[in-house]
């Protein structure tokens, strides 16, 4: 990247202060950031005070052999307990943990006391087929209580789960078994999805029959959508009803080391195989539950929080269970999708639930825009005090959007940036301290040290863009990759020196806040300008025509790289098909509007609307298979698509470009 100009053209002044209510009320105050700057690792050993300890930790931060780090060492704490059994203990058994919302419509709700029964049977039964404490557990379920029971069961015992999001095919899930070396499944026979079952069961089947799975020795299987014919292996499957049901909810849980092992995560690199992230217990447990004290404003005893992620990714584990429960929140759980069946559904759940706050991410968020604002004006959304976003940056359209239509003008958002690997929220506003930005996640959390730096690792000033760096380790940072020290080394702490390398692009403003500008691969060099993809991106959002867009930057003889967008317009037929000399004159008027908002070196050379952008299974765009398109080669792996037709659709848009 060159020094010269990172993407610094976006000029966004709009300025939300907190309500003073909320910031008379709230948990963390501005005082928290003075606190840890005076002292940080006093102030991360005063947040795991926050945990119940059996073994009280003396040691918080050992950093002799970096970049792997030990947190609270010496203490021993169990994960499970903390966010089942302390809460019961404190009287707090009648509260509702969690209000399961199925697709079809049947509901659940699971008090602390419930819950604590639940797990005591399945940590029994993982037991009963032999599980111990190291061993791993490979979790293949939809979104519904028995997922969060079975990772506490997992966590209670000792045995790290490897969640698997339901979405992959076998052969991801046979790369996963392997990768951690998994001794028991858990799945079930199906879920619910687009309104109908959708089996899960037969891709378990398939990945076992996959070299280097063989030491998965029992298949657990719960019943959910009732398919009558389930193929079954005698000695291996064994229904969840049956095995778990039969159990004592009485379970001891046992105290281990701070720094076991808790999960393994993969997530997708852009090449080779996934990386299985490693975290471990006493520092991801005393981060994760911390940040969702402070980041959402938690009034246990008040709020009804939901978040949307699937627990097959690592919000679901840092807020959906972890982070949650050790709180004793209540929250909702929702197995299926935002538009079964119709596109309400969301805003309906709120309203019947009455959620506080709610988590979600920019692809929601603008696939809510698409469909249109009289939707969510037909519910009653009052409840809401606070918004978050995570996932992708947000485009100040979309995060305006989402302050005004679905927090009625006056929720906080927060847009809290972080990855698999920091393990918790890392950049983020507080919701009664800062002045929000729309489109920035603004400052590191009090504890966490980040900034930008150049090519040779300089910090920038205010005003310049570079790459967004870590520069002290953290409680629920990853501890390793999986089975590979070296690639952990590698990935992280070799970009530069002491410093983690996220792999974002980042500017700072005037005021020093963070903007995040996408990945770094995503960064197009025009003319001898770097220039992000998601500035780019917020511009043709920023029309009131464009539903959403992707960007990408093709090779090019004369400006190195080419801007080239892919837009979904709003308010036009799905196949897109459109009045072709409409379309010619709007995408005139879309380049003249990107040159307006951020200089003429911006404006896309070429703009294709398309009826839909390929993303990932966590909403994610792969610009990847763009460039791609835009460079007229043949496709990449679409395997990680959610839908892989949408290439297709993309393709006969373009008849052999120039
Ligand atoms: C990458 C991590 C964190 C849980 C979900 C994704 C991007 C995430 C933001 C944000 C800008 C963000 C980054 C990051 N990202 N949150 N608020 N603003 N970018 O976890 O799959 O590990 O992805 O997501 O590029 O590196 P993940």
């Amino acid at each position: 990247m060159s020094n010269e100009s990172l993407a610094n053209l976006l000029k966004e002044e709009r300025r939300f202060a907190p309500p003073a209510g909320l910031a008379a009320e709230a948990n963390v105050t501005a005082a928290a950031y003075e606190q840890a700057k005076a002292d940080r690792l006093g102030f991360w050993a005063a947040q795991a005070r926050r945990l119940s300890w059996d073994t009280e930790p003396t040691q918080t931060l050992d950093w002799s052999n970096p970049p792997f780090a030990k947190w609270f060492a010496d203490g021993k704490l169990n994960v499970a307990y903390n966010c089942v059994d302390r809460h019961v203990e404190n009287g707090l058994g009648d509260r509702v943990a969690l209000h399961f919302e199925g697709e079809p419509g049947d509901t659940r709700s699971i008090t602390y006391a419930e819950l604590q029964r639940e797990v005591s049977r399945a940590a029994n039964a993982l037991t009963e087929l032999g599980v111990q404490a190291g061993d791993r557990v490979a979790i293949y379920l939809p979104m519904i209580p028995e997922a969060v029971i079975a990772m506490l069961a997992c966590a209670r015992i000792g045995a790290p789960h490897s969640v698997v999001f339901g979405g992959f095919s076998a052969d991801a899930l046979a790369t996963r078994i392997k990768d951690a070396d998994a001794r028991v499944v858990i799945t079930a026979d199906g879920g619910y999805r687009r309104g109908k079952p959708s089996p899960l069961k037969p891709a378990v089947d398939e990945a076992l029959g996959r070299p280097g799975t063989e030491n998965v020795r029992s298949v657990l299987v719960v019943r959910r959508t009732g398919q009558e014919d389930v193929a079954w292996t005698e000695g291996r499957d064994v229904w969840w009803h049956d095995l778990v049901g039969r159990q004592s909810d009485q379970h001891t849980p046992q105290a281990f080391d701070a720094e076991h092992p808790l999960f393994i995560l993969y997530t997708s690199g852009t090449t080779g195989k996934p990386k299985g992230i490693l975290h471990t217990s006493g520092g991801y447990l005393t981060q994760t539950s911390y940040t969702h004290h402070a980041v959402f404003d938690l009034k246990p005893e008040t709020d009804v929080f939901w978040c949307t992620a699937d627990v097959g990714w690592v919000t679901g584990h840092s807020y959906i269970v972890y982070g949650p429960l050790s709180n004793g929140a209540t929250e909702v759980l929702y197995e299926g999708t935002p538009d079964t069946p119709h596109q309400g559904r969301w805003w309906e759940i709120v309203q019947k639930y009455g959620v506080t706050i709610l988590y979600t991410a920019p692809t929601a968020i603008r696939a809510a825009m698409k469909w249109g604002d009289d939707i969510p004006a037909g519910f009653d959304l009052s409840s809401l005090r606070i918004l978050g976003s995570v996932g992708e940056p947000i485009n100040p359209e979309a995060w305006v959007w989402y302050r005004e239509h679905i927090g009625a003008g006056r929720t906080p958002v927060v847009d809290t940036w972080w990855q698999t690997e920091t393990g918790s929220m890392m950049i983020t506003p507080l919701p009664g301290v800062t002045e929000t930005k729309p489109g920035s996640a603004q400052v590191p959390l009090p504890g966490i040290a980040a900034t930008v730096v150049d090519d040779e690792g300089h910090e920038v000033p205010n005003g310049s863009g570079g790459y967004l760096v870590l520069t002290e380790p953290w409680p629920s940072m990853l501890r390793t990759i999986w089975g590979d020290d070296k690639r952990y080394i590698d990935t992280y702490w070799s970009r530069f020196q002491d410093r983690y390398f996220a792999g974002d692009g980042a500017k700072k403003d005037e005021d020093g806040d963070i903007w995040l500008l996408g990945r770094v691969d995503d960064v197009m060099l025009v003319s001898g300008h770097n220039i992000s993809t998601t500035e780019v991106e917020s511009a043709l959002v920023s029309h009131p025509r464009v539903a959403e867009a992707a960007v990408v930057g093709a090779t090019d003889p004369q400006t190195t790289q080419a801007i080239c967008a892919f837009v979904i317009l709003r308010g036009t037929a799905a196949d897109a098909a459109g009045d072709e000399a409409d379309e010619a004159g709007l995408v005139e008027e879309l380049r003249a509007h990107v040159g307006k908002q951020l200089g003429p070196i911006a404006k896309p050379k070429r703009i294709l609307p398309v009826a839909e952008l390929p993303k990932t299974r966590s909403g994610k765009i792969m610009r990847r298979l763009l460039r791609d398109v835009a460079e007229n080669r043949a496709l990449g792996d679409v395997t990680t698509l959610t839908d892989s037709s949408v290439m297709d659709l993309i393709q006969a848009k373009l008849p052999a470009a120039s």
